[in-house]
């Protein structure tokens, strides 16, 4: 019987993953860094079992993409068959209606008003890349804004769009033409203010910044995820994004809203910015969730933008695979199912989370929203100084004992959890207890 919990049987990693560890440095970059260095033979719901027979609980879920768990069984029935019919025609060659079926539920649940046409991809930079691209198309304008903490991706103009420059962007310039502007990162005040007496006086500094000479008549768009994500899961006050689709409107540009990483159902609607009032996005860009494990992406916009580039303009080969499509309709009614899950693993994350900040206080911040929850960890909590070597001392030990954490943020002090949204409460309180092991054992040092 395969183990329900996890269970850590040799030394991490072991053996067989180990072996495997030395044939990655001889055929692979090194540009290819990997999190935790133990080989998998099977994914089950919320489960990774490892070469050497170790159980880990799975607090990545592949970077946020297994929102539902690994590997739904009716997903998997799906993909097997779609199989048994076609793998790939290219949609531009001879259509199929699973890529339209996708489009219409893109549809059906964008976020704002009137976003009804699509182009679907392959990776989520790649729904960036063309996001920008049909907004220049639209605008006639060639600049981009984004925002200081952001993760747009690693292609050319995703990368321009990102923020942090180790170790996503040093070296590899020269870049397009973006610009940066503050996120509302309360934790750490770009304006040294305090939420809510501020006013959200962050986003009118954007104003303040894009109505300078140099930026009239020039800017495209502005793209912003709802929760910074590799960032460090920076959560900004509900009104910050009413506030950003006011002043893109003012200013010409398309407001984009890149989902990738929040959209899914993971923050417990199916697009995060739906929390939020007055939130009207231009365009959305979604990937990682809405696949069901497959690499599927999406711009989503209103039909007067996205009818701006000429036909034959955007697309490619496997834009919209065909089992990815199939993998990604199979999943869409799970996810709806499981959001009102969410708001459960929410509340026990966060008390099990600020317990831990009341006895640890290297926890300088417990953050997120539904299965999208984050520790800042500091080590001096006036001064806020980043604790990097225990943040990545607690994901080693948390490794060992057969949790799977990952890290993130601007300044490499955040651990970030994406269970998945249907997590059983009895995996999640063992997560949550080995957590709290791991963070004894290196504040301890
Ligand atoms: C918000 C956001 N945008 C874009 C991307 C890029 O997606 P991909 O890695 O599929 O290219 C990511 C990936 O982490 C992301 O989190």
């Amino acid at each position: 019987m395969v183990a329900q919990k996890a269970s850590i049987k040799t030394e991490v990693p072991g053996p067989k993953s180990v072996e495997l560890g030395k044939m990655r440095e001889k055929y692979l970059s090194r540009g290819v860094g990997i999190v935790a260095p133990v080989y998998m033979s099977k994914a089950e719901g919320s489960l990774l079992y490892d070469i050497d027979g170790n159980v880990f609980i799975d607090m990545g879920s592949g970077i946020g993409v297994n929102n539902v768990g690994n590997r739904p069984p009716e997903v998997v029935t799906a993909v097997k068959a779609q199989a048994d019919k076609f793998l790939h025609l290219c949609f531009q060659v001879t259509p199929y209606e699973s890529y339209l079926r996708l489009a219409q539920k893109l549809a059906e649940t964008a976020p704002g008003k009137g976003l009804s046409k699509s182009v679907l991809y392959n990776s989520g930079a790649e729904a960036v890349e063309n996001s920008v691209k049909i907004s220049r198309h639209y605008t006639k304008k060639p600049a981009a804004f984004s925002f200081v903490h952001a993760f747009h991706g690693r292609t050319m103009m995703a990368m321009a769009l990102t923020s942090k420059e180790m170790p996503y962007k040093a070296g590899f310039g020269p870049l397009p033409e973006t610009y940066k502007v503050e996120f509302a990162y309360c934790y750490r005040c770009p304006l040294n203010m305090t939420y809510p007496s501020c006013g959200v006086a962050c986003a009118d500094k954007i104003d303040e910044t894009w109505s300078k000479p140099q930026f009239q008549g020039k800017v495209a768009c502005l793209i912003g995820e709802p929760i910074a994500g590799e960032g460090g899961f920076i959560v900004p006050p509900k009104e910050f994004y009413a506030k950003i689709t006011k002043i893109c409107k003012k200013h010409g540009a398309v407001y984009i809203d890149d989902e990738i990483q929040t959209g899914a159902g993971r923050t417990g609607r199916m697009w995060c910015v739906e929390h939020w009032p007055g939130v009207e996005p231009d365009m959305l860009v979604s990937g990682k969730g809405i696949g069901g494990g497959f690499p599927v992406s999406a711009t989503t916009g209103k039909p007067e933008i996205m009818d701006a580039p000429q036909v034959g303009g955007l697309g490619g080969t496997f834009g919209g695979n065909p089992v990815a499509c199939s993998a990604a309709l199979a999943q869409w009614p799970i996810i709806e199912k499981a959001l009102k899950n969410v708001p459960k693993v929410n509340a026990y994350m966060t008390r099990r989370l600020t317990d831990l900040q009341k006895r640890f206080p290297i926890i300088g911040d417990v953050r997120g929203m539904g299965a999208m929850m984050a520790i800042e960890l500091v080590s001096d909590p006036k001064a806020k100084t980043p604790a990097v070597k225990v943040t990545k001392d607690i994901k080693t030990a948390a490794l060992k004992r057969g949790l799977l954490l990952l890290t993130c943020g601007t300044y490499d002090n955040v651990i970030r959890m994406h269970p998945s949204m249907v997590m059983p409460p009895e995996i999640l309180e063992q997560a949550m207890d080995i957590l709290d092991a791991s963070m004894a054992e290196a504040v301890k040092g």
